[in-house]
């Protein structure tokens, strides 16, 4: 029997009784995207024993799914599954298996990129005991918290984001080098979003990816962005998700930022697969 449960009041649910290694059909998958609004764009389909095969087919039902082939991450898919990225700090014979320390710092996937992915679908194969959490902030919710003058500002306002500006952050290790950001440009998108589901708006800035606002002074828009980046972390829209083994969690790019925390490497493995569903143009 299908349950679905609410894990936290702003976002996050989690479904069990689903088999995603078996067929699913069209009413159920139309109940599963119902939760997945209703949890505000955090998902977590407990239980989920598949191979890489029915993972890919499953997250294609949500659409067509980035390959990331000549992206600077390409060396940790999936070999022969270019539809799914690896996410561990697992080094076995010398060899990577996948790419460490992924998104520890907050963003939304991608979101550099001209058609931004709206779900990501993350297949949790080997957890650690206790840490390796993911924290999802509702950016549904930091929206509506504001003020209406503020988002009456917002509303008109254009950000920049860039994959390089991960790479000031700290939080990578990797160089990007001028042939990665051939395949990985700077992008505008709205800095208010309205999801084309749900109708409601939701904050599209995130510290990870999101560079500058357009037309801004370096001062305006650190100002403003850092107001917007401090706004939507606060714990009331946050919630932290402790992996159990085959939990499939489906996020909502368009709705919600993450953030991988990385504190359990030197003590435990751990290693998930995800699939990146293609989004369309933002504005
Ligand atoms: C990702 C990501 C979160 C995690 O795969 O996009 O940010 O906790 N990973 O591994
Ligand atoms: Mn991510």
């Amino acid at each position: 029997m299908v349950k679905t449960r609410k894990l936290n009041p702003v976002i996050g649910a989690e479904m069990t009784g689903i088999d995603l290694a078996g067929p699913i059909g069209d009413n159920l998958y139309n109940e599963i995207i119902q939760a997945w609004n209703d949890a505000n764009g955090v998902l977590i389909l407990r239980d989920q024993n598949i191979t890489p095969e029915q993972h890919i087919a499953f997250s294609a039902r949500f659409g067509e799914l980035e390959k990331l082939e000549g992206h600077t991450v390409a060396k940790y898919l999936l070999p022969g599954h270019p539809e799914i990225y690896r996410v561990s700090n697992k080094v076995i014979d010398g060899m990577p298996q996948g790419r460490k320390g992924a998104g520890t710092y907050w963003h939304s996937d991608m979101s550099y990129s001209r058609t931004p992915p709206t779900a990501s679908l993350l297949h949790a194969i080997e957890v650690p005991p206790y840490g390796g959490d993911t924290i999802f902030a509702c950016m549904y919710a930091a929206y509506d918290a504001l003020s209406e003058p503020m988002k009456g500002f917002l509303g008109s306002l254009q950000a920049v984001h860039d994959f390089a500006v991960a790479s000031k952050t700290g939080f990578r290790n990797e160089v990007i080098t001028a042939g990665n950001l051939n395949v990985t440009p700077q992008q505008t998108h709205p800095v208010v979003r309205t999801h084309p589901d749900t109708g409601r708006k939701a904050l599209f800035v995130n510290e990870g990816f999101t560079s500058h606002i357009q037309g801004m002074t370096r001062a305006e828009s650190d100002a403003v962005l850092g107001f917007l980046f401090r706004h939507s972390t606060q714990p009331e829209f946050l919630y932290r998700h402790s992996y159990r083994e085959n939990d499939l969690v489906i996020w909502d790019n368009r709705c919600a930022m993450h953030y991988a925390v990385m504190d359990y490497d030197g003590v435990h493995d751990r290693y998930m697969h995800r699939c990146t569903v293609i989004g369309g143009p933002t504005a």
